[in-house]
Formats: C-alpha cells, sequence, structure tokens
C-alpha cells in the first residue's frame, strides 16, 4: 500500500525521492507526489504512475536537499490530483504524507473547519497537516518534533507520516502507529522510507521505527527518538541491512513474477539451510527450540493469515495435524480479530506473512498476545513489525519478493511449516523413523524437482494460450492440494482478472458442477495418491458435462491423461511435499494468461504488495 520516502542531508533530494518512489511501485499505488524544500516549499503531485510524476515534474524548479515523496493507494476520496499526497497546511509551511487511516477525521475536521480551517481535497491525511497546523499556531515556539507528537496524540487510527516544515528547513518528523518506517543512516544525511528498498542502495544502516514512536532527523545531528504517548526518550537500535540491490532488479526477467518463480528452487534451499540434514537424520527450527516447553505442552495451534499466507496456513493444518497429531486451527487474521475468539495461554498462535506487516494479522496476534497465547511468526520481510512483536519466529529467507502474486513466499512458508510439522512430529513421537527419514530425504530433493518443473514452461506456456480467453476457471484438489486449487485460482484472478474458483474437489458436485459446460477450462491437481481414484471420479463427472480439463498428474500417469484435455506431469514425491510441486505450473499457468490479456503482471489493478490497513 502506500509508499513513504524522504530524504534530508547534503545531495540534491529530487533523484533520490524519485527513484525511491520507483522502488516502492510494486506496493501498490494509483497517484505519487513529492515536496521539495529549498526556502520554498514546492509540491509536485499527479494520478497514476511515478514516471507520470516525472513527466509533470521534468520542468520544474527541482531543487533543494530536503523533500518528502509518497505513492498513494487510495482509501479516503478518489484517486486524482489532489488527493495524492503530499498535503500542506493551510499557510503551506507545514507539508506531509501519510500511509494509514486516520479513524476519527471527520470529528477532527468538523473541529478544524470551525477554527476557519479549509480543505482542498477529501483525504484523512490533509486533516492531520491542518492539526500539525492548528498545535503549532496554539503552542508557539515548540519544537517540531513536539508539535506534531502532540498532534498524533490526538489521532485514533493507524499511520506512517513524515513532515517537513519551512520554519525548520532541514529537519524531517517521521512517526508510526500500525504502519511501518524505516530511517537509513548515512554520513549526515538520513533516508525514510516504508521499507528498505528504497534505502539499501545509500546505506546499510537502518533504525526501524517502533510502533508509537516518532523520530526527528537532521543532517548532522544524532537521530532522536521518543514514544508519542509517554513522550520518553527511545535509544535507537542500529541494525545491518541483510539486502541486494540485484534482489530488487528484474535480473533480464521481463517481470519480477518470473524472476521470482524461477528463484524457487534456490529460495526453497535457502529455506532448509542449516535446519535440516537428510544425512544426520535431524531437522531443527531454532524459534521452536526456543519455546520447546510451550511448543511441549500446546494443546491447539491457530493460524492467522491472509490471502496466500492464509493457503500456506491451510496446507499447514494438513501437514501438522497428519505428521504431528496436533490439532490446528486457520483463520482469516481478518476475521478473528473481530469475532471474539477464544484463544488461552495453552495455544500457540501462529502469524504466516511474507511482509510481516499486514494490519489484519498484527491486529490478530496482538489479541492473541493479550490472551497470553505464544505467538510465533512465519516471515519472509528481515525487521519487519510482525517479526518483531513476536515472542519467537522463523524467517523463510526468500529475499524481497517485488511481483504483487506471492510466489517464493509461498513456497518458502510451506517449505518451513513442512519442517516445523516434522520437527514437532519427531519431538511428539507421532511418526515413525522410517517415515520421517523418507521425508527428509525426499524434502530435500524438492528444489532440484522444482527446477525439472520449470523446464515444463514452454507445455504451460501453450496450455494459457488454449484457454487465455476464459471468463472463468474451476480450480480442484484434495487434501494436500485443496489449498493448492485455491492458491491457484488466487493466482488467476488477481494478475489476469478470470473469475476462478477453488474447490475441493469432491465439493464441485454441491454446487459448482452448475458451472461446467464446454466454456470453462477446470484445472484439477491430480497427484494425490490416497485420493486418486476419488479424483478421477470427479475429472469424468466434469468431462461428462464437456468442461475442459487441464490436470497435474505425476510423472507416469496413464489413468488421468486418457480423459484430461491437458495433462501437466511434475515430479513423483511424497504425498504431503506435493503441494511444493504442484504448485509451480499453476503460478506458470497464471503468469503466461495474465501476459497473454496484457495485464500488469507486477502491479495488477487495485491490489497491493503490503496490505498495511484493514
Ligand atoms: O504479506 P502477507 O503475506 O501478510 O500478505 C497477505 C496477502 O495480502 C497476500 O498473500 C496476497 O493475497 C497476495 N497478493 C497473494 O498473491
Amino acid at each position: 500500500m502506500c509508499g513513504i520516502v524522504a530524504y534530508t542531508g547534503p545531495k540534491k533530494a529530487y533523484p533520490i525521492l524519485i527513484k525511491g518512489l520507483q522502488r516502492l511501485e510494486y506496493r501498490g499505488y494509483d497517484s505519487a507526489g513529492v515536496a521539495l524544500l529549498n526556502g520554498d516549499i514546492r509540491v509536485y503531485k499527479r494520478k497514476g504512475k511515478v514516471s507520470e510524476l516525472e513527466d509533470f515534474a521534468k520542468d520544474k524548479n527541482l531543487s533543494g536537499s530536503v523533500g518528502i515523496g509518497h505513492t498513494r493507494w487510495a482509501t479516503h476520496g478518489k484517486p486524482d490530483n489532489i488527493n495524492a499526497h503530499p498535503h500542506q497546511s493551510g499557510d503551506g509551511n507545514i507539508v506531509l504524507v501519510h500511509n494509514g487511516i486516520i479513524e476519527n477525521y471527520a470529528v477532527l475536521k468538523e473541529a478544524l473547519s470551525e477554527n476557519g480551517h479549509t480543505f482542498k481535497s477529501e483525504t484523512d491525511t490533509e486533516v492531520l497537516v491542518h492539526l500539525i497546523e492548528e498545535i503549532q499556531n496554539q503552542y508557539n515556539n515548540l519544537p517540531l518534533e513536539e508539535v506534531v507528537r502532540v498532534a498524533l496524540t490526538k489521532v485514533i487510527g493507524a499511520y506512517a507520516i513524515v513532515v517537513i516544515d519551512k520554519k525548520d528547513p532541514d529537519k524531517i518528523i517521521a512517526a508510526r502507529r500500525q504502519s511501518p518506517l524505516v530511517i537509513g543512516i548515512g554520513e549526515d544525511e538520513y533516508y525514510i522510507a516504508s521499507d528498505a528498498t528504497p534505502i539499501v542502495e545509500h546505506t546499510k544502516h537502518v533504525v526501524y521505527l517502533g510502533d508509537g514512536e516518532i523520530a526527528s532527523v537532521e543532517p548532522k545531528k544524532e537521530l532522536q527518538i521518543k514514544t508519542i504517548d509517554e513522550n520518553e526518550t527511545q535509544i535507537p537500535a542500529i541494525q545491518e541491512l541483510d539486502m541486494k540491490i540485484e534482489q530488487l532488479e528484474k535480473g533480464g526477467y521481463d517481470y519480477f513474477m518470473l524472476k521470482e518463480i524461477h528463484e524457487q528452487p534456490k529460495s526453497i534451499a535457502d529455506c532448509m539451510r542449516g535446519r535440516i540434514s537428510a544425512e544426520d537424520g535431524w531437522v531443527l527450527l531454532g524459534g521452536v527450540e526456543e519455546q520447546a516447553k510451550k511448543f511441549a505442552e500446546a494443546e491447539r495451534i491457530i493460524i492467522a493469515s491472509c490471502g496466500t499466507s492464509w493457503h500456506a496456513g491451510l496446507i499447514a493444518e494438513y501437514l501438522i495435524e497428519d505428521l504431528a497429531r496436533l490439532p490446528v486451527e486457520v483463520e482469516y487474521a481478518s476475521e478473528l480479530r473481530y469475532r471474539n475468539p477464544i484463544i488461552t495461554d495453552k495455544d500457540i498462535v501462529l502469524a504466516i506473512s511474507q511482509s510481516g506487516e499486514t494490519a489484519d494479522t498484527l491486529a490478530a496476534l496482538q489479541i492473541a498476545k493479550e490472551k497470553g497465547a505464544l505467538i510465533y511468526g512465519i516471515v519472509n520481510a528481515v525487521g519487519s513489525s510482525i517479526a518483531r512483536m513476536t515472542d519467537a519466529g522463523s524467517y523463510i529467507h526468500a529475499g524481497p519478493e517485488i511481483g504483487v502474486a506471492s510466489t517464493k513466499a509461498f513456497t518458502g512458508q510451506v517449505t518451513l511449516l513442512t519442517l516445523m510439522a516434522l520437527s514437532l512430529a519427531k519431538k511428539r513421537g507421532t511418526i515413525t523413523d522410517e517415515y520421517f527419514q523418507k521425508l527428509l530425504v525426499e524434502i530435500e530433493k524438492i528444489p532440484g524437482k522444482v527446477e525439472q518443473v520449470m523446464k515444463l514452461n514452454e507445455q504451460i506456456e501453450y496450455i494459457a494460450g488454449e484457454i487465455q480467453h476464459a471468463n472463468n476457471a474451476l480450480y480442484l484438489g484434495r487434501g494436500y492440494n485443496f489449498p493448492i486449487a485455491l492458491e491457484g485460482a488466487l493466482k488467476l484472478k488477481e494478475i489476469s482478472y478470470i473469475h476462478a474458483e477453488g474447490y475441493p474437489a469432491a465439493e464441485m458436485k454441491h454446487g459448482p458442477i452448475a458451472l461446467i459446460d464446454e466454456n470453462m477450462p477446470v484445472v484439477v491437481i491430480c497427484t494425490n495418491k490416497s485420493a486418486y481414484e476419488k479424483i478421477i471420479s470427479n475429472v469424468q463427472e466434469v468431462k461428462a458435462r464437456k468442461g475442459m480439463v487441464i490436470a497435474i498428474v505425476t510423472e507416469g500417469d496413464k489413468e488421468i491423461k486418457k480423459i484430461a484435455d491437458y495433462t501437466i506431469e511434475i515430479p513423483d514425491t511424497e504425498e504431503p511435499l506435493t503441494p511444493l510441486l504442484s504448485v509451480i505450473p499453476l503460478q506458470l499457468l497464471s503468469y503466461h494468461i495474465a501476459v497473454m490479456r496484457e495485464c500488469n503482471v507486477d502491479q495488477p489493478r487495485n491490489l497491493a504488495k503490503s496490505v498495511t490497513v484493514e
């Protein structure tokens, strides 16, 4: 969602801001803007892409070594030039960009209007900058950081903001509650951004601003951090970024999504590195070991996540219940947070999240924490809010994922959850030594097998061409592959805008079968060993109604080949590991269809990579 970037130091701010905004494009947005301070303040903003902002600004005055920039994902007010950020105070001196939602903006707006403030936009953000101006006028001579802090004590909602003031020209104030902000510390200069991607090419030294904290940065001066509510000084914890610029480039691929699909043999191997040895017969997750007592006493695991991460959670339910015989409940974080759930200190709540910033997942975790459960994060983005708020956790080490459609993060999550299920199964004595060893051997082969699946790309591209004009598609799977049906359908709809539904194959006859005709492509994942005969019957049922069947089968399959229109053969593996292979053709299928339909694969309409508002 919205992206923030800011700079103060000796360099020209504009190129840093524009490059930073381009780095943040992946988060999803519909307008962009910058404000530059050099004696006066100039604000340039445009509906549309960062390139449109650049075009608009190219013959304007772009001087200034202090500036703030923003990509806006519209919440309050349509995407247009007026609602785009930055927003200015009535006197034009204070400028602000914001990510989040000010929930009490209507009440504040009314009070400010009564005091003579007038507003140009429909946004909640403009209310905040007027509130800051109002506080500044009330308390003469208060430093900017204190003015902003006092204003924020009157605000209800989620926010990450950066603020500049013409009267205090080198300083930038940054504050956050629930939305992330990272401060990069360079040589006599500071960078601020929603995540580290705009910062990494300038400095590796960063401070992740804590929730409810406000920072003041000024070149050649120490970084100052306080808490917003208590006004207590905090000592900045400087961390080293473990991110490379190449990870943020397309590296010769047309799209980040394609690059990320192809990175999976490596990202899965990276996820397993140091955590498993089939040769020595062990699997070990640091976070689980750290909390061994809690895991030993746990009566239940609750998983809270959203979207693709929720699908990974569903696979975990199969894995952990099947292998470790521990009850698992999988919840949409957005539902869990509002439904007065029963959670006790005997529960472990797992949060699965690529970004580590999903607002609903964070809120669900907060509830679980208050109820005394151990909260455990399975996260990709290092240093993210979820990673920092959990009691323990495991990073999936997939590297930055830029394409909005999650691919390598999903297989990383499933890999990690498989390791967790195996580790718990071993500790709980619910798995035989032979089967444990067999799964260790097999999971170590997964990166190589994923590599093999990549070789099916041409065949998958051909099938994509055959179904690219469909208006609807159905995805069916059973057992471990039911969540893969959901994931395949989500991938298709989010990047190609084809309506798709995922269903447990046997549920088809309870409704969706009515949709099947010769225009309906039905993707069936048929690699299951346990329910193979049943899946054949499901495929027959589709064929009997003239549906076009695209079947993902195990290499050497004979039966389904006879009846399906297309079969995609993936390598054989143990049943609990099949999701790691069966999802790959579905990622490629949706990618090719989206390219053929000329969709913006990496930045699909309306979507955001980090969903930082509820
Ligand atoms: O960062 P998270 O994993 O918490 O994000 C959750 C969902 O927003 C995310 O998986 C979304 O569904 C993706 N666009 C799916 O490709």
